[in-house]
């Protein structure tokens, strides 16, 4: 039996997520599809012969679910991908209270990398990639009032999430040294996250864009190249490995922000609550 490497990436349903997928399971990696939609995360397993673990990160109960069945059915996981990400034009609440973005972008990638932290240590070279993006630049933390209650716009709400995922790796990457964690910023790519655009401007900037192919193979390289291998708390713009913004370099913010995420999932991590 050959021990494939298992690779799980969310929001595989469409864009970046769903190419990644294709390229990983061709070159013959184990790959689990994160996936919301009932209708499209049953059919994209099915076409790249990949697994299904059914994944709504709009709700901790969800994240939670999934990583107890993941965890249950396979012990070991090699590289998780946070690929899942949305921009809302409207300020929306989750179940769990969030604003939206903030919840989906990254509270719950942190609550599904800390769920799942367990099996990845069980893999020999675990690998964690936070799909950021170039708008961590325009972001910023505001420590009081994260859930954007006044003054919310769409790609505000987007470039902090992104923000929060730089400062996440950098301190995933100081607290656990046998996980190597990246981020990056895949390109601006012809997906559906333009959606939230206005159309004329949607489809513009559709036509214009390079694939979603093109976006993957940035995520692909870090996600399995050995040309990344040693490289933890890292940040690339596509190919090229470059300093995050100042705001996504600062060691007291992003330790602030996980203890902020800590306590935002606290009730969903169950023994470890740290
Ligand atoms: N495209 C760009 O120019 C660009 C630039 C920088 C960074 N990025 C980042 O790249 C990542 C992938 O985005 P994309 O461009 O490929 O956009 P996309 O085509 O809209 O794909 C986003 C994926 O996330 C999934 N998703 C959204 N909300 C979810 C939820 N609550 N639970 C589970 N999955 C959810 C979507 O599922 P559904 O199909 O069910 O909606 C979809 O599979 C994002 O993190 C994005 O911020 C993109």
């Amino acid at each position: 039996v050959t021990d494939r490497k298992t690779v799980l990436v969310t929001g595989a349903t469409s864009g970046i997520g769903l190419e990644t997928a294709r390229i990983l399971s061709g070159q013959g990696f184990r790959v689990i599809v994160g996936a919301r939609d009932a209708v499209r995360g049953p059919a994209v397993a099915g076409e790249l012969s990949a697994e299904l673990l059914h994944l709504d990160m709009a709700s901790f109960a969800s994240v939670r679910r999934a990583a107890e069945r993941f965890s249950g059915a396979t012990a070991k996981l090699d590289v998780l991908i946070n690929n899942a990400g949305i921009v809302s034009r409207d300020r929306r609440m989750t179940e769990d209270g969030h604003e939206l973005t903030w919840q989906t972008n990254f509270l719950s990638a942190f609550l599904l990398t800390r769920l799942l932290t367990p099996c990845l240590l069980r893999a020999e070279r675990p690998r964690v990639v936070n799909v950021s993006s170039e708008g961590h630049r325009a972001g910023a933390i505001p420590w009081e009032d994260l859930e954007l209650s006044h003054g919310y716009r769409g790609l505000r709400a987007y470039c902090q999430s992104k923000l929060a995922l730089v400062l996440f790796t950098r301190e995933l990457a100081r607290r656990e040294p046998r996980l190597a964690a990246l981020a990056l910023h895949p390109g601006a790519i012809s997906t559906n996250i333009w959606r939230a655009a206005p159309k004329p401007l949607e489809w513009l900037i559709r036509a214009i864009l390079p694939s979603a192919q093109s976006g993957a193979r940035p995520v692909v390289r870090l996600a399995i190249s050995p040309e990344v291998e040693g490289l933890t708390g890292r940040y690339f713009k596509r190919f090229r490995e470059m300093d995050p913004a100042p705001a996504g370099r600062n060691d007291a913010d992003a330790a602030r922000l996980w203890q902020v995420a800590s306590d935002s999932v606290a009730s969903f991590l169950g023994g470890q609550s740290v």
